[in-house]
């Protein structure tokens, strides 16, 4: 479903040892024994989802729609990103007075933001989810006091009925709060992190909210959890993405640039940059991921790729079908000389475009491994993000680091705590 193409330095990805080692990666995992293997719900999550807990979600998403016009979902990192990523891929560039909205708060810090946001949804009716696995992140907790204000403010005892809070079953601030005030709540699973919930109630939620088919979504997902669970090399693409980028990383490439031509993937690829960041990035090792929209950045991040360091990969997440396309046509006066083009569509342009950027780049001497979609809707986002997931698992396994814990994004929030006098950390 998801193909995969390379070409660039020469590798040696499938030697015999490198597939034994790949083997033994593969067993472990569908053992569930390797590092972090308590964080592997994810892994048969779609073919295990149960109907009654699809059915919830649904009525919810449709309990929102009818109560609401605005649906404020709070979180950050891998509690907002799966979302925001399913949903920016799913939307339309322009909708002139949308029914629905979602729109996302505490993913960062600005009080501009959120006095804006609370000005532009006063006179629409709202509901919010708030989303945090441990329901003690800052940044979702200082917007969630403000909204929550708003709500009561504005709803009253009402307001109770239209927050809903996806939280671990049995701890955190969040999940105590959500009890007191007998807010609707879902769980996020305990053996499953947060970059790789989306398929949970996490991502579900709002998405079914958004108005997509969560069906075709879980579908595509199923249906690569199942593609993607055989030990078959010559057919297996997470294995085969998982394997090319380790071995250039051991050749010295150190960073990957995810780079696509459908500006409606630049969440996916924010996505991305989370999953394989956070999962990748420790004891000193690791690729780091960076993401380029084309054409836009060759006219900027270009120049760089094309002739800065050479540490650099390239992974191209090429979209093969678009649902709306137009064609340039022949003008008469020809003064902008695109008569040339006469006839092309805008994403045939794309395609010859990634053709020459690649051919570009690749005599540049940037190494460059195709990721291939069919096409940009529910089933094959589901696909695509079942795949990053469970060739990032490989990925990290390959560097032997555990993919499923992240002890670095422990020490910046120590240091605020303490600055900002924190109870518990004024001694520090
Ligand atoms: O992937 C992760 O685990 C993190 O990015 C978390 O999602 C992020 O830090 C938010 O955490 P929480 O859901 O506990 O608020």
């Amino acid at each position: 479903m998801v193909n995969i193409t390379y070409s660039g330095q020469k590798q040696d990805v499938f030697s015999s040892e490198k597939v034994s080692n790949l083997q033994t990666i593969h067993e472990n995992l569908y053992k569930k024994q390797g590092a972090g293997s308590n964080f592997l719900g994810w892994l048969d999550w779609p073919s295990e989802l149960s109907e009654e807990f699809m059915t919830n979600l649904k009525d919810t998403a449709e309990q929102i729609q009818k109560q609401a016009d605005v649906l404020i979902v709070i979180g950050i990192g891998g509690s907002y990103l799966g979302a925001k990523a399913v949903i920016e891929a799913l939307k339309p560039h322009f909708e002139k007075n949308p029914n629905f909205e979602v729109l996302f708060a505490g993913q960062h810090v600005s009080g501009a933001y959120l006095k804006q946001l609370m000005e532009y949804i006063d006179g629409r009716e709202v509901a919010l989810n708030v989303i945090s696995k441990s329901g003690t992140t800052t940044e979702p907790a200082i917007a969630f006091r403000f909204l929550q204000r708003y709500m009561e403010d504005r709803y009253g005892e009402e307001a109770s009925d239209r927050i809903y809070v996806t939280t671990d079953e049995h701890k955190g601030a969040l999940l105590n709060l959500a009890k007191e005030k007998g807010y609707q709540r879902f769980v996020v699973p305990d053996d499953v992190g947060g970059r790789y919930s989306v398929f949970t109630a996490v991502g579900l939620l709002p998405i079914a909210a958004a108005g997509y088919n969560l069906n075709e979504l879980i579908r595509g997902a199923k249906q690569a959890e199942e593609e993607l669970s055989t030990f078959d090399i010559e057919n297996n693409s997470a294995i085969q993405y998982a394997a090319i980028r380790h071995d250039l990383y051991e050749q010295g490439f150190t960073n990957e640039v995810l780079a696509t031509f459908e500006p409606k993937l630049s969440y996916v690829q924010e996505w991305w940059k989370q999953l394989y960041g956070e999962s990748e990035g420790k004891e000193h090792k690791g690729i780091f991921p960076v993401s380029v929209t084309y054409t836009t950045d060759l006219h900027s991040l270009g120049q760089y790729i094309q002739d800065g360091k050479r540490d650099l990969l390239e992974s191209f997440l090429i979209v093969e079908e678009v649902d709306e396309d137009i064609e340039l046509f022949e003008a008469e006066q020809n003064a902008d000389g695109l008569n040339y083009l006469a006839g092309t569509s805008l994403h045939d342009f794309n395609l010859v475009a990634y053709k020459g950027t690649s051919n570009a780049h690749l005599s540049g001497g940037v190494p460059q491994i195709g990721i291939h979609l069919p096409k940009v809707d529910e089933y094959h986002i589901g696909y695509l993000l079942y795949f990053y997931m469970i060739a990032c698992a490989y990925s990290a396994y390959l560097l032997e680091i555990n993919p499923f814990n992240q002890p670095g994004v422990e020490e910046y929030k120590t240091n605020i705590f303490k600055l900002l006098k924190k109870p518990g950390y004024e001694a520090e």
